[in-house]
Parts: structure tokens; sequence; C-alpha cells
């Protein structure tokens, strides 16, 4: 192998919507793992939502990217050195390693992937991070029930898609909401959601949801936010739940945006809105691995990955995830072979 590392790092923090030019692509030699360390070549990185709030000086959850930073982020690869007995070389792991080839580590905080269960970039989608929020976020918040009517905002992307399957593993009337008529008829046609619709395309949300929840919402699983979650609340049913997993709608905007001042509906619909981050759930995650791998097995669970190859391109495929031009899970493949 050549002896250079490439590397994305954090060049300029963002106003309003991320460019290419906020990041910037470095070299620097692979390095040499120490005693107790691995060195892990990455073959996947996942590019998240989450990311653009790291991009902000802003110490949220987390602390942010510094400047010149290799950009934080979800990772997959296979340890091709290692001085560490519990990640002998060729193990595949999972784990926050950056936006990078090549990372060493002392193995904290990785996870090992049995390559057998399914391909290793579902480590990073439906058998990761996106998945066990799909997991949690629905049955945890908000109890679904044989028959409720559940509406998924953000419906075809990662953790949208999951979500709306498992609701209708559950028997629920399942309405998806997505920014394209390519999205809605992959919500349609492959993952049988009882309906959808394109928002782009769609002047008046309250009316178009109305029509395709007859009988109200119980369940409202929310990615995105904004106007589109302030039209689920005109349908809100008596004792509905939402949960309030992402407002990608909000992440890029200059300045706040102000809207309705909904919350009176909670009170008159003795309704719920619950935010949870998937972190909360860490000592369960077991648990909703298996059973999320398990409706994989079955069939009953269905997956797609956008991948865009090469860690060049690793801005671009996240801008685009931003703006909507992914189908399913957005991955880069970075390791070249
Ligand atoms: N709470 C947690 O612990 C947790 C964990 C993971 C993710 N999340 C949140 O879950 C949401 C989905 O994450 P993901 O990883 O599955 O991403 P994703 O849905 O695969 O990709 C983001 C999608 O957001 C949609 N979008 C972008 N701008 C929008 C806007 N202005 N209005 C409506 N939709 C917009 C786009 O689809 P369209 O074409 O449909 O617009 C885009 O494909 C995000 O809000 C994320 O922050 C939360």
């Amino acid at each position: 192998m050549a002896n250079v590392n490439r590397q994305i790092t954090l060049a300029a923090r963002p106003t309003g919507f991320p460019k290419e030019s906020d990041f910037k692509l470095v070299e620097s030699p692979i390095p040499s793992p120490g005693a107790g360390e691995i060195l892990v070549q990455i073959s996947y990185l996942s590019v998240d939502p989450y990311l653009r709030g790291l991009m902000n000086d802003i110490k949220l959850y987390m602390d942010p990217v510094r400047i010149g930073e290799v950009m934080y982020g979800g990772t997959v690869g296979r340890v091709i050195q290692s001085g560490n007995p519990d990640f002998p070389e060729g193990v595949i792991v999972e784990g926050r390693l950056g936006w990078q080839e090549y990372a060493v580590t002392d193995g904290k905080g990785l996870r090992k992937i049995d390559p057998e269960l399914a391909p290793i970039s579902t480590a990073l989608g439906i058998l990761g991070m996106p998945g066990l929020t799909a997991y949690f976020g629905l049955l945890d918040i908000c109890n679904p029930q044989p028959g409720e009517t559940v509406v998924i905002s953000g419906a075809a992307g990662a953790v949208g898609s999951l979500a709306g399957q498992i609701a209708k593993i559950l028997g629920c009337h399942v309405v998806g909401i997505a920014g394209s008529d390519a999205k809605v008829d992959y919500l349609l046609k492959e993952l049988r959601f009882d309906a959808a619709f394109n928002y782009r395309a769609t002047k008046d949300y309250f009316d178009k949801l109305r029509e395709l929840c007859p009988h109200g919402v119980d369940v409202y699983f929310d990615n995105v936010g904004g106007a589109i979650t302030d039209a689920v609340f005109g349908l809100l049913n008596v004792k509905a739940r939402i949960s309030v997993c992402g407002q990608i709608s909000q992440y890029n905007l200059e300045k706040p945006e102000m809207g309705p001042r909904l919350l009176s509906t909670l009170i008159l619909k003795q309704a719920k809105a619950e935010g949870f981050l998937v972190f909360q759930f860490a000592d369960r995650y077991a648990e909703g691995l298996q059973q999320m791998a398990h409706w994989l097995r079955e069939g009953r669970l269905k997956y797609r990955e956008d991948i865009v190859e090469g860690i060049e391109n690793a801005p671009r495929a996240f801008i685009g995830m931003l703006r909507g031009q992914n189908i399913g899970k957005q991955l880069v493949k970075v390791a070249r072979d």
C-alpha cells in the first residue's frame, strides 16, 4: 500500500448550507499503531445529518469539530495491523474513526462486526446507529399499536425508511412524506407503505395529509420539523405520540424560522411529544440490533444504500444528503480495492 492517508478536515465553519470549500482534503503518512493500538483501513464512512451541528462552534451534546481537525463520523473497516489482542488483524470493526482512509485507535468504543451476517456497510445503516434510532425512537417513544395511523417524515432516508417498515410490521397504517416522486415510488412499491406523498410537489401539506390519514394521526415520527410538522399537528388524535427524532429542515437555516405556536394542540389532544438521542438507549443496543437483524433475515425489513466512491467525494455526498439526493442510507466507499 502507498504510505499515504487521505483525510477530510474542516476548513471553515459554514453559514447556512455547507459548501465543498468548507472542507479540505489533506494527505499525511499512514500512522503506525503503538502498544495496545490497532491500525484500521476504513472501508465505508457514514455521512449523517448530526455532523452539520458539529460544524458550528457550539457545543450541543458533543464537542464541535475544530478547524483543521479530521471530520468526525461513523466508519466501518478492517484491522490491518494490531498491537491489541482484542482486535486481531483481519477483524472488521465499526466506530467513529472519522473521514479518513486509515486510523489508529486503542479500540475503545469499537464494535466487532460479523461479515457473515450482512454486508459490512450495514453496520452504518440498518444494523447500526440509524437502525437503532428507528427502532428505539419508534417503539420506545411511541409504542404504536396495530391499526393506528403512523406518519413518518423524511420517510425515504436511512432512519425514516426503517421506522416506517417497523410500523408496517406492527400492523399500522403507515404514511410517508418524502421529497421526490422516485422516493414516493420507493416507499409505496418496495417498502409497501400504505400511502406517501412528495412534499415538494404538494402546495397544501395539511390537505394532502387529511386525504391520506382519514382517521387522523396517532403516531408521528418526525425527522424534519418545520412546516411539515406544523401540518401534522393539525391532524393529531387524542393521545397521539410524537417522536422528535430530527429537525433537518432547520439545520441549515441562517436565521431561526418563526412558525405557528402549536403546543396547545398537545393539551387539547392530551398528546405527547418527546425528543430523544439514540445514545440514551446504549445499554439496550444489543436488543435493538438483534431484532433488526432478525427482521432483516426474515425479509421483513429492506434497506437501500446510496454509495459514493472515494474519500475526496465525502463532502459532496454529505451536502447531497442534506439536500435530499439520497434514497436510503448515504455512504462513502473509502477503501480502494
Ligand atoms: N435523535 C437521534 O438520536 C437521531 C439519530 C440519527 C438521526 N437523527 C435525525 O433523523 C433525521 C434523519 O436522519 P438520516 O440519517 O436518516 O438522514 P436521511 O433521512 O437519510 O437524509 C436526510 C434527508 O432529509 C431530508 N430533508 C433535507 N432537508 C429537508 C427539508 N428542508 N424538509 C424536509 N426534509 C428534508 C432529505 O430527504 P427529502 O428528499 O425527503 O427532503 C434527505 O434525504 C435527521 O433529522 C437526523 O438529524 C436523529
